[in-house]
């Protein structure tokens, strides 16, 4: 006897399963059955498709007029962080910009005292509160970076706090190292970046990729390609945040270097878009933080498709540069300003944001483990569209309801 059967499902939206991303036009390419029956049994997916009633189940939830989905995956996330920068926002009212925030010694660096005050039982309880409103907005796997410590001690707390949430919830986490992200007051980027170039051998045992943030008067390319280099001679599968805000070719630096994925890339350079036709590297679109940060132009996600790149969306949820954990909104956000297809929004939260951070997860296909949502919303377009709300409505992960 099989466990759950969700019946008369108004859109069934199936992802295909691949084993690369989705590059190009493979994007806008999406599976959505109307009428559809999903079947589970053990938690993991018996049957997923058009209406049939050949299967009997100890539970029926009966989705008529609902859509159903896999969870979604966010690919990039700062979950685990110390402190709040909402007086920031006068900062930026009155014109002052996020690099100078940073230079100031704010920004990043007033979280990374912040996160050094914090035990690391109070880090856990601020990040599970968190981690809860992304499950509850539909989201079963999680990126997670450090990046708030810049020392041995607190980048390990971060990166404990992290494995911490993944074994209490047992979620699709990937944890992340991101030593280089600011250099602290009083260093030298160079020296800094040795310091985290020689950590990384011990951070190994704690986090899936090496990340860095590639920027003006952040990190060089050189001081990153150092980085990323140390990272593969030790098998770190790399990452980077690349061309945020100016065009330095981080894109072209995260293909060189076989980078899982290359976030942000407001700024990438035309080189760099050419180049992701021949890479499997992920483009991770982050545009809840252009909309955060104020800024007119947008990652050109249609170039990169035009390229047969792979992109995935994610919320870069942080405490500065984008203050949301709702995977929702970044999909509207996308929907308007990346000029994405419904199709390719679903794609790029599911199967290729899986993809992104390494996980084998964001499809609902026979065999797979049945990490689904039900949403109140009549079809698929609707999500991305009636934004800055919560339309999950049910959240199951292995099989069992979480969220109802
Ligand atoms: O991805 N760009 C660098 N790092 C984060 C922002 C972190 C912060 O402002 O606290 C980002 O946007
Ligand atoms: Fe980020």
């Amino acid at each position: 006897m099989n466990d759950l059967i969700i019946q008369n499902i108004q859109e069934l939206i199936l992802p295909k399963s691949t084993d690369r991303p989705l590059k190009g036009r493979e994007l806008d390419e999406l599976t959505i059955v109307e009428n559809g029956t999903v079947v589970v049994k053990d938690g993991k997916i018996v049957y997923s498709g058009p209406h049939t009633e050949e299967y009997e189940a100890h539970e029926t939830i009966d989705a008529t007029g609902k859509v159903v989905s896999p969870a979604l995956i966010d690919a990039h996330t700062h979950l685990v962080h110390g402190g709040s920068r909402e007086h920031e926002m006068a900062l930026k009212r009155q014109g002052v910009s996020y690099l100078e925030i940073l230079k100031q010694g704010g920004g990043i660096l007033s979280t990374v005292k912040a996160t050094r005050e914090a035990s690391a039982e109070e880090l856990f309880k601020k990040a599970e509160y968190n981690l809860l409103t992304m499950i509850h907005h539909g989201v079963l796997g999680v990126e997670s970076k450090s990046g708030y410590g810049l020392d041995r001690e607190t980048e390990l707390k971060q990166l404990r706090v992290s494995h911490r949430l993944a074994d209490k919830y047992q979620l699709d986490m990937k944890h992340t190292f991101l030593g280089p992200h600011a250099v602290p007051a009083g260093r030298g980027g160079e020296e800094f970046m040795q310091e985290m170039i020689d950590f990384l051998p011990e951070v190994k045992d704690y986090a899936d990729f090496a990340d860095v943030f590639c920027e003006t008067g952040v990190f060089t390319i050189e001081e990153s390609r150092r980085y990323m280099q140390a990272a593969n001679d030790l098998g770190m599968r790399v990452k980077i945040h690349a061309d945020e805000i100016d065009p330095l070719g981080g894109l072209e630096l995260a293909i060189e270097q076989h980078a899982i994925s290359a976030d942000h890339l407001v700024a990438a350079s035309e080189e760099g878009k050419r180049q992701l036709h021949d890479s499997d590297t992920v483009a991770v679109l982050l545009p809840g933080t252009t909309f955060y940060l104020n800024k007119d132009s947008y990652a050109d996600a249609r170039g990169m498709i035009d390229n047969n790149g792979a992109i995935a969306i994610a919320t870069d949820f942080n405490p500065g540069s984008c203050v949301t954990n709702n995977l929702q909104m970044v999909m509207a956000i996308a929907a308007l300003k990346l000029k994405l297809s419904p199709n390719e929004i679903w794609n790029a939260v599911t199967v290729n944001a899986a993809k992104a951070i390494g996980l084998d997860a964001g499809t609902i296909n026979t065999g797979d483990r049945a990490n689904i949502v039900i949403w109140h919303a009549p079809n698929h377009q609707y999500i991305p569209y009636h934004y800055g709300v919560n339309h999950a409505e049910k959240v199951i992960k292995d099989g069992q309801v979480i969220v109802d």
